[in-house]
């Protein structure tokens, strides 16, 4: 059997993240793709806690959420019934709403970029996606979507300035990345049309 793959879709808060997830997952499953939609921060454990730090409930250092950010995403990469590694492993395309190119834009906006990179990179039980795809949408435009569907904002989500800093963020970190497939779409356009996009992008991987 072959293994599955890893796709990651990254994007600032408010970019339409999950409007498009849903949307491939539709497309894949209709071409009889066995898939597996995932998230970070997890639902598990370690997923509590960084939420209840994004929400402002628990104060956290940076360095601390980045640690955070770390054990979810190992447990998420290495449990060994519904890890993403196993899954992989069984046939099954993993698609993950963000992974570590977010602690690279979010916690590397704050701490040591180097240090949250290495950490990633380097750690054994992390996997590194097939292809990670960036939905583009300008800052002032996530702004708007943030004000409009949130009751109160996360503490990323604190005006245009802050989105800002972490788009550029992660312009930088894509720089930065030798060896990974990471394929940037305009996403400020009809859901349909970035969808196709997205779509043409995943093909490219799955034969
Ligand atoms: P959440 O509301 O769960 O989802 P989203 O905004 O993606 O729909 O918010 C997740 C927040 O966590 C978001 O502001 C980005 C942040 N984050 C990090 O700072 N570092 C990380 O490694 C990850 C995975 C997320």
């Amino acid at each position: 059997m072959a293994d599955g793959k890893f796709i990651v879709i990254e994007g600032l808060d408010g970019s339409g993240k999950g409007t498009q997830i849903t949307l491939l997952e539709n497309k894949l499953r209709e071409m009889g793709v066995s898939l597996h939609r995932t998230c970070e921060p997890t639902e598990h454990a370690t997923g509590g806690l960084i939420r209840d730090a994004l929400c402002g409930m628990t104060k956290r250092t940076p360095c601390e959420l980045a640690s955070l950010f770390l054990a979810d995403r190992i447990s998420h990469c290495s449990n060994p019934v519904s890890g993403i590694k196993k899954l992989i492993e069984n046939g099954v395309t993993v698609i993950c709403d963000r992974y570590y190119y977010s602690s690279f834009a979010y916690q590397g906006m704050d701490t040591d970029l180097k240090w949250v990179m290495d950490q990633n990179l380097n750690c054994p039980d992390i996997l590194q996606p097939d292809l990670c795809i960036f939905l583009d949408v300008p800052p002032a435009e996530c702004d708007a979507r943030i004000e409009k569907g949130r009751a109160q904002r996360e503490i990323y989500e604190s005006g245009v300035e802050t989105i800002t800093r972490i788009r550029d963020k992660y312009v930088e970190v894509f720089s930065l990345l030798d060896g990974h497939n990471i394929a940037i779409i305009n996403a400020s356009r009809k859901p349909e049309e970035v969808a196709k996009d997205v779509l043409e992008a995943v093909k490219r991987i799955i034969r």
